[in-house]
């Protein structure tokens, strides 16, 4: 089945999913390397508003799952407003150690989170991070 909506008012019920994927818009400059205009079309002031979305919407995602279900939050951006600090507002989940579900990437261990970097591996600098909610 197929739902289409707001992810900040979602058309489901809380508690449904044991997996979530949350690739969140973002400001994209982790992808410059294909995208190089995003350094002149993105502005600085663009980023407060994607923010709360994402906050918004990890929200979401976490209230989605089940107990014991596990979000995975991703960004094509490494900016930490988009990243690390969107996660520290995240309540009720433990994170998981995302590198050990990648252990064929080498060197992609930010804390407990992944980042990929395009001199290091060859991708656009994607983040993703591996949250459970509590039982
Ligand atoms: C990084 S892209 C995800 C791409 C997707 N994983 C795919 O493979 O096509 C982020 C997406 O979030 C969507 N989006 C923005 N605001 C949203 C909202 N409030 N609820 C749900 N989706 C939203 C955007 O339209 C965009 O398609």
């Amino acid at each position: 089945m197929t739902l289409v909506a707001d992810g900040t008012r979602p058309a489901w019920r809380e508690g449904s999913f044991a997996r979530v994927l949350a690739d969140v818009p973002c400001t994209g400059l982790g992808a410059l390397r294909r995208r190089p205009e995003s350094r002149w079309r993105r502005q600085p002031g663009e980023l407060p508003g994607l923010v709360a979305l994402q906050r918004r919407l990890l929200a979401t995602a976490i209230s989605s799952l089940k107990p014991g279900g596990v979000v995975a939050y991703v960004t094509c951006s490494p900016h930490p407003a988009e990243t690390t600090e969107v996660l520290a507002t995240a309540t009720g989940v433990r994170v998981l150690p995302a590198t050990e579900y990648l252990p064929e990437v080498p060197d992609a261990a930010r804390g407990d989170f992944v980042q990929l970097w395009p001199h290091r591996h060859g991708t656009d600098a994607m983040f993703l991070a591996l949250l459970q909610r509590e039982e």
